[in-house]
């Protein structure tokens, strides 16, 4: 069975493992965490929408936020509060169990993906959202040649680093048109952005001469794509 959410709780030991299935999110979590504004008021929350381990919490610090999780795994959660999350709700995205317009910034990281309605799951983040406040997600685009790069070659690569085999289904690879028009609809309107691995990073990674793969920003949004948008007031 492919995408099945398990995977998380018996992979958790390895959310912060260096040369784990998971290492390549915390690349990613770098540069969602760089389009993340600095807290404008004390006590401003922001919602890591399927937070996992945790991986963006090192990210946020001196951006001035109270960090909340929301993630359906039962280890996942103990391991974010573990790595510093404020508070972890237990709770399935697709009805975020928090108030309408109560998160200063909504992230939602590598999860649309992971859900059967990635267009609604928007929407219940920018109905999260203050007006005002910043919607961050990155997500991976449904083409082929997402698909070749993510599923093909990502999972079956025996390579470190590479995600868990059987951890994505192509048929839920999120459109970004789509996903820009519904989230246009929910008052967000969204930039998008494609991002990509620096090879030389990620060649040095390979032999341990670095320890970080940057993700550069491409304008191609047809494989893994960031997007940035403020809820219109
Ligand atoms: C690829 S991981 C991304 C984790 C984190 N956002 C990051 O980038 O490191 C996907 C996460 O989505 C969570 N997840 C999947 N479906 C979910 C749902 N319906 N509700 C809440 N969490 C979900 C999984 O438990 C897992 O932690």
């Amino acid at each position: 069975m492919r995408n099945d959410p398990r995977q998380y709780d018996e992979l958790a030991h390895q959310w912060w493992d260096p040369r784990g299935h998971f290492v390549s999110l915390s690349w990613i979590a770098r540069s969602r965490a760089e389009q993340i504004p600095n807290a404008t008021r004390p006590g401003a929350v922001l919602v890591d929408v399927a937070c996992g381990g945790g991986l963006l919490h090192p990210h946020l610090e001196g951006k001035g936020y109270t960090h909340v999780g929301v993630d359906l795994s039962e280890e996942g959660p103990k391991v974010a509060r573990g790595h510093g999350v404020d508070h972890v709700v237990r709770g399935d995205i697709n009805h975020i169990p928090l108030a309408d317009g109560s998160a200063d910034v909504v992230v939602a990281g590598q999860c649309l993906e992971h859900v059967a309605d990635p267009y609604a799951v928007a929407v219940e983040c920018c109905r999260i959202l203050k007006p005002g406040g910043t919607f961050v997600l990155d997500t991976i685009a449904d083409t082929a040649l997402a698909r070749l790069f993510i599923i093909t070659i990502g999972e079956n690569l025996p390579l470190p680093g590479m995600a868990p085999k059987g951890c994505h289904d192509h048929r839920l690879f999120v459109n970004p048109d789509r996903l820009a028009q519904a989230c246009a609809s929910a008052g967000v309107p969204l930039k998008l952005r494609g991002l990509f691995p620096s090879v030389l990073d990620f060649l040095g990674w390979f032999v341990y001469l670095r320890k970080e793969v940057r993700m550069r920003p491409v304008r191609a949004t047809n494989v893994l794509y960031q997007a940035v948008g403020t809820k219109v007031a």
